[in-house]
């Protein structure tokens, strides 16, 4: 039944008609906002290779969420940024941890805001990798327990959603464990569970300050020539009790969305990380992208390759964008 019975383009003749026949839809609903929390009060700093992104104090954090809640954001996720780091990282579980304190403060001033937070040591350690280092080398369960720990702490400053991003082998189970333990059973687990060792987050470690200060990811993040060894890593998440699993990044993961959305069916969050948006920054300054249309364009794709949710530097933007049309 080719042409000229079957004709394509008669449902794309006008806006009306598009619409009615469009498969996806990008909606404020499914984003979420990172933000960066540091020491401090009335502290704004603009992150250099990310325009737009700023590290805030607290106090000023708070401006800040009420523009993100003002275009209907439904959730933000908390990175810390320390004043100071030590070998075991040891700020990142603090009871008045800059994120702990950004947590309350956020959660009693907007309630309904879901306030996610990031569980990782990098940012804390003075070596700046994700885990505990034992003779030179990464050590993988020695770091479950300090995990745990610090999502419980998380979890005692009333975050909704604690999402581990250290790839640690085990940690889902670990967090799980802990926040049962400590009656914390409605806090879900966003597991970053395909987690590439990317380029791409580059401009974040300026803005985490979280730079490894030997070596690599390598060896715990995921080598990103590995497809399959991502479905591995979503199923034992999976078992292990997350309720929502993450590709990361997107843009050049879009087949893994998709692979993970299909034989999964769960909840599948796509991060649109640092180095996206750096280049699309980058180009539309020079004028050679229309950023707003680029940026719709690359997150409907990763919706139609089958992310629910979409956690990206781009948030207010597109949210406000939305609202517009
Ligand atoms: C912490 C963490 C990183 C990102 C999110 N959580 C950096 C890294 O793994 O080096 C990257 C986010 C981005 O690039 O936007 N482990």
């Amino acid at each position: 039944m080719g042409f000229p019975v079957t004709r394509p383009r008669r449902l794309r003749v006008s806006e009306a008609m598009r619409r009615l026949v469009r498969e996806t839809e990008l909606n404020a609903g499914d984003l979420i906002y990172p933000v960066f929390v540091t020491e401090g009060t009335g502290v704004v700093v603009p992150v250099e290779a990310m325009p737009g992104v700023n590290r805030f104090s607290v106090d000023t954090l708070l401006s800040e969420v009420e523009r993100v809640v003002a275009v209907g954001v439904p959730g933000i996720i908390i990175f810390g940024v320390p004043a100071e780091k030590d070998e075991a990282g040891s700020g990142a579980w603090a009871a008045d941890g800059v994120v702990q304190r950004a947590v309350r403060a956020v959660k009693e001033r907007f309630p309904d805001l879901l306030v996610m937070t990031d569980v990782c040591l990098c940012a804390y350690t003075s070596h700046g990798h994700c885990g505990v280092v034992q003779q030179g080398r990464i050590a993988n369960d020695a770091t479950l327990e300090i995990l745990a720990r610090t999502a419980v702490s998380h979890a005692r400053a009333g975050a909704d959603i604690v999402a581990p991003s250290d790839m640690m082998d085990g940690r889902v189970k670990a967090i799980r464990a802990a926040l049962d333990a400590a009656g914390y059973h409605e806090v879900a687990i966003m597991a970053y569970s395909a987690k590439y060792a990317s380029a791409f987050y580059g401009p974040f470690r300026e803005a985490a300050d979280s730079r490894p200060q030997f070596g690599d990811r390598r060896s715990y993040q995921m080598d990103p020539a590995n497809g399959a060894e991502a479905l591995l890593e979503v199923a034992l998440d999976l078992e292990e009790g997350a309720d929502i699993v993450m590709v990361k990044p997107a843009l050049a993961y879009l087949d893994v969305i998709y692979r993970v959305k299909k034989r999964f069916q769960r909840p599948v969050a796509a991060y649109n990380v640092s180095g996206e948006y750096a280049m699309v920054k980058a180009a539309a300054a020079h004028g050679w992208v229309d950023e707003q249309a680029v940026v719709l364009e690359m997150l409907t794709a990763m919706k139609r390759a089958g992310a629910d949710m979409i956690l990206t530097y781009f948030a207010k933007d597109v949210a406000t964008w939305l609202k517009e049309k």
